[in-house]
């Protein structure tokens, strides 16, 4: 047993009108005193209108992108301060559908980091192989690239929650095995240690991502080195999203 807290995270992607905040009191009816950490990372267009409802509840609200730069000319684009400003206190960095839609890199995930970090937001930061990569497998090398290219220098147990998202998993009801998904999560484990040191390589928190459900959250989160999930599609509705968290 470790003492890491686990985490139910949920990623709501481009999903959400303002009658969705519902379902965050749905789910606060249905865990009021969850016994992981939950965070929600909405569309930014309900950060602000979701932390005031998580205000009272212990629930934390996240972006799910910021831009590396605090200001300036980009049209459209969103900082990680102001995404604090606004009530996060969290951000997902590296998805991998902004990898591949926006060709984001692991130096820019890597920006984007560290400005979550400069403006006091714990940043997810996401990792994961393609399908092509794992039937090579390369899943290791990959993820390992990912991981030290993605985060700065500087992780804590606290900043720095890590998620490994096989693409493959991402929305497709497929996930790896249990076995596969201790293999990477060791070795993520692993990796931290040998860079960041013994005692912040075990406390950050690395959750597993890929088509998590009610059904399957328990044995996944029971695994050595699986602190949690980030949760998509389950994550929608507090009717399933309470089951994860009870789960973990
Ligand atoms: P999924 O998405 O749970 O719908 O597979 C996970 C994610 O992309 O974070």
């Amino acid at each position: 047993m470790n003492n890491r807290r686990k985490i139910a995270a949920g990623n709501w992607k481009m999903n959400g009108l303002r009658q969705a905040l519902s379902e965050v009191e749905a789910l606060h009816a249905a865990n009021p005193n969850p016994n992981c950490e939950v965070v929600i990372c909405p569309p930014a267009t309900l950060i602000r209108s979701m932390a005031k409802i998580c205000g009272e509840m212990e629930i934390n609200v996240g972006g799910q992108d910021c831009h590396e730069n605090n200001a300036g000319a980009h049209t459209g684009d969103i900082s990680a301060e102001m995404l604090a400003d606004t009530g996060a206190t969290h951000v997902i960095t590296g998805h991998s559908e902004r990898r591949e839609a926006y060709a984001e890199t692991d130096a820019l995930v890597r920006s984007k980091s560290q400005s979550a970090w400069a403006a006091g937001l714990v940043a997810i930061v996401c990792i994961g192989e393609s399908l092509a990569h794992r039937k090579a497998k390369d899943t290791l090398e990959i993820v390992g690239a990912q991981l030290s290219g993605s985060i700065p220098d500087g992780a804590t147990g606290e900043n720095l929650v890590v998620a490994y998202e096989p693409i493959w998993a991402i929305g497709s009801g497929l996930t790896p095995t249990l076995d596969e998904i201790s293999e990477v999560h060791d070795f993520i484990r692993a990796q931290l240690i040998s860079r960041f040191g013994e005692a912040t390589g075990n406390a950050v928190r690395i959750l597993y991502g890929g088509s998590m459900k009610p059904d399957n959250a328990t044995e996944i989160g029971a695994l050595a080195n699986v602190d949690g999930g980030l949760v998509g599609g389950a994550s929608l509705k507090a009717a399933d999203f309470s089951r994860i968290v009870a789960a973990l």
